[in-house]
């Protein structure tokens, strides 16, 4: 079913894969009869300095120069543009927004009033759910306590920094360009803001990091009254450093089993500390201060993706946006279509898409399957969850499903344990290149 001998690396960011040409006017215009909450994603391409381990879609740029400012309100203008054509689209109707996420990128690398005029224009042109998160990314890099003001006075309820950790040694190696004082003040500043959640990003499985460096960093974290830990193992990504270091075999990752070692006591820090794991990677001192996104993304919440190589999945249809930023600014500025690839999802597409995403969740909920297909999952995955149960991927009850340490550790091969024949092997695509072709996740 399913070889457990390693870890299976391919990240699976969406599902279905293998996306083919799609166009906006093909998302459904069923008219719904009652409102339907969705999310907005925006999507900010900029950053201060590439990390050694990343390689999300983004350009690196100065600040501070002219022409990158002039690029920046260029590129405000598009997003602005582009959420007006939804509208045109008339994919606002019956829609509330529950959550509007500023992602990167590196989000902080606006201005002040640049990051308050576009929160409050999303504001303005959708209709906001009273208790709608409104979640922003930044990294100690940029962030400085204006901008912190400026995000508050906008409403923002949830700041994610980035840190990866706290350890000197390791900010180095990840080639974040901050210290662990510039972390910790970012930090500080936060918790001293009228922002009410503060989530950080760490990553395990680093170069020569060692668990107690990890433990050493989720303690800090706590001392410094963080509510939620994103913990990402480190994944070796083509087209970055440490991927260029991995292939010369200059990269020395802990070994598998070390690196569940870390997983394991991670787990047994947090809990000790206060914080319940609520999905494969969230941590959170409360169930109160869990993020609506998360939900949104893996319990099949639509959301309308905006900005280069965005994803949405609104009506049914899964779709993605030209990736390279320019082409996109292009593309919006003389009204033509930036949706490059995509599919509407079948309800055997829509049902598999419920165990590859749902199952990072806990607990996954059979009841919601039910109540969402009108079948029982045991119906229709029973063999699959039987294996995995004898595995010890996950322990199941009549109630509820939840992945073990061990179904945490094989996320990604259980996930695919879930596509359908004729997607399995089929590469994750992130749209299509100037001339075409489609671009693929091996590919970057
Ligand atoms: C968009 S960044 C967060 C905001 C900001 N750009 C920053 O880095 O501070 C999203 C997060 O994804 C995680 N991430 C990105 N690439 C990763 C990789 N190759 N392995 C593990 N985590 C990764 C990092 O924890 C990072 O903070
Ligand atoms: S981790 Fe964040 S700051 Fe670093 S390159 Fe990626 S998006 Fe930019």
């Amino acid at each position: 079913m399913l070889n457990l001998d390693t870890v299976e690396r391919d990240y699976v960011r969406w599902y279905p894969t293998a996306l083919g040409a799609f166009a906006e006017g093909e998302v459904e215009r069923a008219p719904s009869t009652r409102p339907f909450s969705t999310g907005l994603y925006v999507h900010i391409p900029y950053c201060d300095k590439k990390c050694s381990f990343c390689n999300y879609n983004v350009q690196i740029k100065n600040r501070n120069d002219d022409s990158t400012r002039d690029l920046v309100r260029t590129y405000i203008r598009a997003i602005k543009d582009h959420a007006l054509r939804c509208k045109e689209l008339r994919w606002h109707e019956n829609v509330r927004v529950d959550s509007l996420y500023l992602g990167g990128g590196t989000p902080s690398f606006l201005k002040a009033e640049e990051l308050f005029d576009l929160l409050t224009f999303f504001r303005a042109e959708f209709d906001f759910d009273d208790n709608a998160e409104v979640s922003v990314e930044g990294n100690p890099i940029s962030l400085d306590s204006e901008k912190i003001d400026a995000l508050a006075k906008a409403g923002t309820s949830r700041l994610s920094i980035g840190v990866q950790s706290f350890e000197p040694r390791l900010l180095e190696i990840l080639g974040r360009g901050v210290t662990q004082e510039e972390n910790i003040e970012a930090i500080r500043m936060a918790r001293a803001s009228h922002i009410p959640i503060l989530n950080i990003d760490l990553i395990y499985r680093n170069p020569s990091q060692s668990t107690e460096e990890l433990l050493e960093s989720i303690r800090i974290a706590r001392e410094l009254g963080v509510n939620q830990v994103s913990l990402y193992p480190l994944w070796v990504r083509p087209k970055t450093e440490f991927h260029n270091a991995f292939v010369k075999q200059k990269l020395s990752l802990p070994t598998e089993q070390d690196e569940f070692e870390q997983l394991v006591a991670a787990r047994a820090e947090f809990k000790r500390l206060g914080y319940e794991q609520y999905n494969v990677f969230d941590f959170v001192d409360d169930r109160a201060n869990i993020c609506v996104n998360t939900f949104l993304q893996w319990q099949d919440g639509e959301w309308i993706g905006i900005g280069p190589g965005a994803t949405s999945y609104f009506r049914g249809s899964f779709f993605i946006h030209t990736y390279d930023t320019a082409d996109y600014i292009r593309k919006i500025q003389r009204g033509e279509d930036s949706v490059n690839a995509g599919l509407t999802l079948s309800r055997q597409e829509r049902m598999e898409r419920t165990m590859v995403f749902g199952l990072r969740m806990f607990p996954f909920l059979k009841e919601r399957f039910f109540g969402q297909y009108g079948e029982r999952v045991e119906s229709v995955f029973g063999d699959k969850l039987r294996w995995l149960e004898d595995q010890e991927l996950l322990q199941q009850d009549a109630r509820e499903i939840r992945l073990t340490a061990r179904g945490i550790f094989h996320i990604n091969g259980i996930s695919k344990l879930f596509y359908s024949p004729n997607r399995k092997g089929s590469l994750q695509t992130l749209g299509r290149k100037k001339d075409g072709t489609l671009i693929l996740e091996r590919d970057f």
